[in-house]
C-alpha cells in the first residue's frame, strides 16, 4: 500500500516524515511511571512522527539510560521533555541536598501547619491508610540543571522546556546540534519565549490534559503564532485525530503536539485503570484544579478536585503541592477509593473510544488529515 504524503517545514526541520508529534508526558503521581515511556517513543518514530519521552518523573540517572535505549531501539529522530522549575524549595532548601530520595512524611513535616492539618482532616473523614511514600530528591525535576548537561551530552534531537523558559541552555544546544521547543499557553509567554531564540513553540490551548491554561485553542493559536513570529507554531490541546491535525495546518501551525491520544495506546504510560478513564470519557469528564501541583491542571474528573475546591487553600509553588497531592493519593490508591484518583487527560478523551497501537493512531491521523485536506473540506473554494 502506498503512504499519504503529509509534509511541512516542520519535517525537513527534524528530519521527520509526519509533522506529528507524541507530547512529553510525566507521571502523575510521585513514583508512577511516565506516561510517555521509551516504548511510546520509539513507537511514534517509526511509525514517521516524533516521539517525545516524558523525563520529567526520571532520575537523572534513569534519564541517561532511557535516552541511550532509545537510541538503540530506533535511529529515528526523538525528543526529551523536562520540567524546569524556577525554585525547589521546600521549607529547608532540601532540594539542594545531594540525597537520593527522603521519605514523604519527613518532606511533609517542613510544609505549612494549615496544609498538614488538611491532609489529616481528610485521612480522618475517609478513614484513609499512611501510606509512606519515597521522594525522589534525584528526579529530573529536582536537578533541572544536570538533567540538561544529560541531554545536551546525548546531543537529544529535540529538547522540550514543558515548563519554564529553556533559553539558558539554547547556546549550547545548538553548538550540539539540537533543537529546542518550549511550550506556551498564552500571547505573552509566546513573545517572550521566542525572544529567547528556540527553534520551535507549542501553544497548548485550555483544553488540553497537564499543565494548562486559560485560552482554548482556536483563539490562542493566531494569538500565539503572531506574537511568536518568526518562530514557528506547533498546536496542542485537543488534537483527537485528523480532524484536528488538518485544523491546526489549516490555521498556519507547522504540526502538533498530541497529549491524551497518544496516552490511550497500548505504549502509552499511563495506569490501566486511567486509560480504560480516557475512554469511557465524554468531552465534559475532565477539570482543571491546582489540586495535583499548584499549577493548573487537566485531569479526569474526581472527588480529589472537590476536596481541594472545598480546601479554601492557597496552592503551594510547584513542585511542593506535588507533596500535598502525593499524600493523598497514595492513601486514596492504597484504601482502593477509586472516585478520588484520576489521571490527567485532556477533553479529546471524549473522542477517544479504544486503546490501539501509537503506530495505528498515527497511521489514522495521517490518513485522515490527507483526505480532509485533498478532498473532504466542506467549503468549495477558488479564485476568480
Ligand atoms: C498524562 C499527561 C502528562 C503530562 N505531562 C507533561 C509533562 O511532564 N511535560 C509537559 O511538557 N507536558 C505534559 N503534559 C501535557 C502534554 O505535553 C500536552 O501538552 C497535552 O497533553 C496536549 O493536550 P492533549 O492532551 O489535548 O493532546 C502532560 C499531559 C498528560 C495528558
Amino acid at each position: 500500500m502506498t503512504r499519504p504524503i503529509l509534509r511541512t517545514k516542520l519535517c525537513d526541520m527534524l528530519g521527520i516524515e509526519y509533522p506529528i508529534l507524541s507530547a512529553g508526558m510525566g507521571p502523575t503521581l510521585l513514583g508512577e511511571r511516565t506516561g510517555a515511556p521509551v516504548e511510546l517513543v520509539v513507537a511514534v518514530s517509526e511509525a514517521g512522527g516524533l516521539g517525545v519521552l516524558g523525563g520529567s518523573g526520571f532520575t537523572v540517572e534513569e534519564l541517561r539510560d532511557a535516552i541511550r535505549e532509545i537510541k538503540k531501539q530506533t535511529d529515528k529522530p526523538y525528543g526529551v521533555d523536562l520540567l524546569l522549575p524556577k525554585k525547589i524549595d521546600f521549607g529547608g532548601g532540601m532540594g539542594s541536598k545531594q540525597v537520593d530520595s527522603m521519605p514523604l512524611s519527613a518532606v511533609l513535616k517542613k510544609l505549612p501547619k494549615p496544609y498538614l492539618d488538611w491532609v489529616d482532616k481528610i485521612k480522618k473523614e475517609l478513614g484513609l491508610p499512611d501510606v509512606e511514600v519515597m521522594v525522589r530528591m534525584n528526579s529530573t525535576t529536582m536537578r533541572p540543571q544536570e538533567s540538561v548537561k544529560v541531554c545536551i551530552e546525548e546531543k537529544v534531537p529535540l529538547f522540550c522546556a514543558g515548563l519554564g523558559d529553556p533559553g539558558f541552555m539554547i547556546p549550547e544546544a545548538h553548538a550540539n546540534g539540537m533543537k529546542v521547543l518550549g511550550i506556551t499557553g498564552n500571547a505573552k509567554n509566546a513573545r517572550r519565549m521566542a525572544q529567547s531564540g528556540l527553534d520551535l513553540l507549542v501553544a497548548q490551548g485550555h483544553e488540553g490534559g497537564g499543565h494548562t491554561g486559560r485560552i482554548g485553542t482556536m483563539a490562542l493559536l493566531p494569538a500565539a503564532m503572531d506574537a511568536a513570529a518568526p518562530v514557528p507554531l506547533l498546536a496542542a490541546g485537543g488534537i483527537g485525530d485528523g480532524r484536528g491535525v488538518a485544523a491546526a495546518l489549516a490555521m498556519g501551525c507547522i504540526g502538533v503536539w498530541v497529549g491524551t491520544r497518544f496516552l490511550a495506546t497500548d505504549e502509552g504510560g499511563a495506569l490501566p485503570v486511567n486509560k480504560q478513564r480516557i475512554i469511557s470519557s465524554t468531552d465534559e469528564d475532565t477539570r482543571v484544579s491546582t489540586a495535583y501541583t499548584g499549577k493548573t491542571l487537566r485531569a479526569s474528573y474526581n472527588k480529589f478536585h472537590d476536596l481541594w475546591a472545598e480546601s479554601g487553600l492557597a496552592p503551594l509553588p510547584f513542585p511542593t503541592q506535588v507533596m500535598i497531592s502525593s499524600a493523598l493519593l497514595a492513601s486514596f490508591i492504597e484504601a482502593h477509593k477509586d472516585d478520588y484518583v484520576g489521571g490527567l487527560a485532556g477533553q479529546v478523551s471524549g473522542i477517544i473510544h479504544s486503546i490501539k497501537p501509537a503506530r495505528q493512531v498515527l497511521e489514522d491521523m495521517v490518513a485522515e488529515t490527507v483526505d480532509i485536506l485533498a478532498r473532504r473540506l466542506p467549503a468549495s473554494v477558488t479564485w476568480k
